[in-house]
């Protein structure tokens, strides 16, 4: 039995929501960057295609540019006085970018369809911090909101010789494949505050994408409005949304993700089942054991080198007696499958195969949920600095990111020195 009843939804409106932060109402009374069209004919600015080899895309984007699954982004180096971006018509209204120069702090602001953005002036944060040897700066951008997406039009630099430039990727990829809870639901700023997040990003020098989106089982079935299970999604480019549904339809539309023209992830962490576990989803026991199976050999397919970070559902919190037990979904079936994959072993410290088990049992307490049963930013970040340590110890990748802003307000402290 699940006593803790989740109820992981999909279709929650994001926009109208007024947000309680400990019973305050949170502000989101983000800068306006909003400015009137820029043309490429316009005199001053130089405009690069979205098809330019100059930027880079980050997590799954389509043919036309328009954003998919949690927090994908835009990066490329410029050397400019100003740079604008202008948003296509497939652009979610009031989607909230993160965005920044280099290691500058993530600043904020919402944009929406069909509009022109100013996110770079002389007046940033860090404009003038660009060491003068080569003179380049990096420009990057971050979808907040896991439901919403950005589709780009056009990139614009201004001032004398303005150009943008390719950033190279770094040398190291992951893929984190999950839910709501691994793609920032209920977290402060969604994608960028989740686990997933914190821990790819916070790796540093990686590569990444999060494919995990609200209310999906792994099994390929209908869960709370997602037409489809990620052994079906996960092969795709689009997510499950409704913004993914008006402009693909549920058939033979749905583009496949490219496997062969990206780099191959070398850790797939996934996080999966959450929402198979619970009675209103009506997944089997046998139908979500064959599902991982066939997830693991299709990205074993796709990427034979990937080692594969397989996560113990937590599944809460309940109270017995006068304490708190964490829970758990399907814990023999993992347990099962990862064994099936490694001669009976858990191989939790390497050493057998490719599959890997993360064993969640003691990193969260009850209170590093939220009511709304996901984890607090709290709770995330235990998650995010336990699974990095996971992976330096299990494949010796060193943590390289040694400084700039990762999770972005989370910033409270205590001012008296005295009580
Ligand atoms: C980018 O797209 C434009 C048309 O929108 C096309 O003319 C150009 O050749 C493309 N460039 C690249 C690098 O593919
Ligand atoms: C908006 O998208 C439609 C496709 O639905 C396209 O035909 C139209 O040209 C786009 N308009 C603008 C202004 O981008
Ligand atoms: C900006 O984004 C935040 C977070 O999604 C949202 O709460 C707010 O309503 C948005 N504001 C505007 C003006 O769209
Ligand atoms: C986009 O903006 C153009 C020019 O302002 C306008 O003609 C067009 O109708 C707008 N399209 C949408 C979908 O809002
Ligand atoms: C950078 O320098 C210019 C010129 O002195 C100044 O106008 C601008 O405010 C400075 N920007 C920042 C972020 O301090
Ligand atoms: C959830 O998983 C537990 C095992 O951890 C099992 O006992 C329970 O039947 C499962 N519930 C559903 C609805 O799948
Ligand atoms: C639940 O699954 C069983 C077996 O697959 C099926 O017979 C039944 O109709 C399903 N119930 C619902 C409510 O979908
Ligand atoms: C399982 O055991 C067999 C026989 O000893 C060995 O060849 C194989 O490499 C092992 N597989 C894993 C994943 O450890
Ligand atoms: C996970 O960790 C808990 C607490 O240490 C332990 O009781 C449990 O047996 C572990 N699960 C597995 C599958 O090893």
């Amino acid at each position: 039995m699940n006593p803790l009843g989740f109820m992981l939804f999909a279709c929650i409106s994001v926009t109208s929501a007024t947000i309680l932060q400990n019973g305050q109402v949170r502000s989101n009374d983000y800068p306006d960057t909003a400015v009137a069209t820029i043309l490429p004919s316009d005199p001053g600015w130089v405009s690069y295609n979205p098809n330019a080899s100059e930027l880079s895309y980050k997590g799954r984007w389509d043919h036309q540019y328009i954003s998919w699954w949690s927090a994908p982004g835009l990066k490329f180096g410029f050397q400019a006085q100003s740079i604008a971006i202008s948003f296509g018509n497939y652009t979610s209204d009031g989607v909230l970018l993160a965005y920044r120069i280099d290691g500058q702090d993530w600043l904020l602001t919402n944009v929406t369809a069909n509009s022109t953005h100013l996110f770079v002036t002389p007046k940033t944060a860090g404009y003038n911090l660009t060491q003068p040897s080569n003179g380049v700066q990096t420009f990057e951008m971050r979808v907040t909101n896991w439901a919403y997406g950005v589709q780009v039009k056009c990139v614009h630099a201004s001032g004398p010789a303005a150009r943008l430039v390719h950033i190279p990727n770094y040398p190291r990829t992951m893929e984190l494949i999950g839910d709501s809870l691994s793609a920032g639901q209920y977290a402060t700023l969604e994608g960028i505050s989740s686990y997933s997040w914190g821990l790819m990003y916070g790796l540093g020098n990686v590569e990444f994408s999060i494919t995990a989106y609200p209310g999906i089982c792994l099994h390929d079935s209908r869960c709370y409005g997602n037409l489809h299970g990620q052994t079906f999604q996960w092969l795709k480019i689009p997510d499950t949304s409704s913004r993914a549904l008006d402009i693909y339809g549920d058939g033979p539309d749905i583009p496949d993700w490219d496997f062969a023209a990206h780099p191959a992830a070398d850790i797939t962490v996934i996080n999966i089942g959450t929402n198979d576990n619970n009675t209103a989803n009506n997944i089997t026991q046998a139908q979500y054991h064959d599902s991982y199976v066939q997830l693991i050999n299709d990205i074993h397919a796709r990427w034979p080198a990937s080692q594969i970070i397989v996560i113990s559902l937590w599944s809460g919190f309940s109270q017995v007696g006068n304490t708190w037990v964490q829970g758990g979904g399907f814990v023999d079936i993992i347990e099962s499958v990862v064994r099936s994959f490694n001669n009976g072993s858990l191989n939790e410290r390497g050493g057998e195969g490719f599959v890997h088990y993360f064993n969640t049992t003691g990193i969260l307490e009850h209170n590093d949920i939220g009511p709304l049963y996901h984890p607090t930013d709290v709770g995330h970040i235990k998650l995010a600095s336990h699974l990095m340590q996971y992976i330096k110890l299990t494949f010796g990748w060193i943590l390289e990111q040694t400084g700039p802003e990762v999770q972005h307000d989370t910033l409270y402290w205590n001012d008296q020195s005295s009580y």
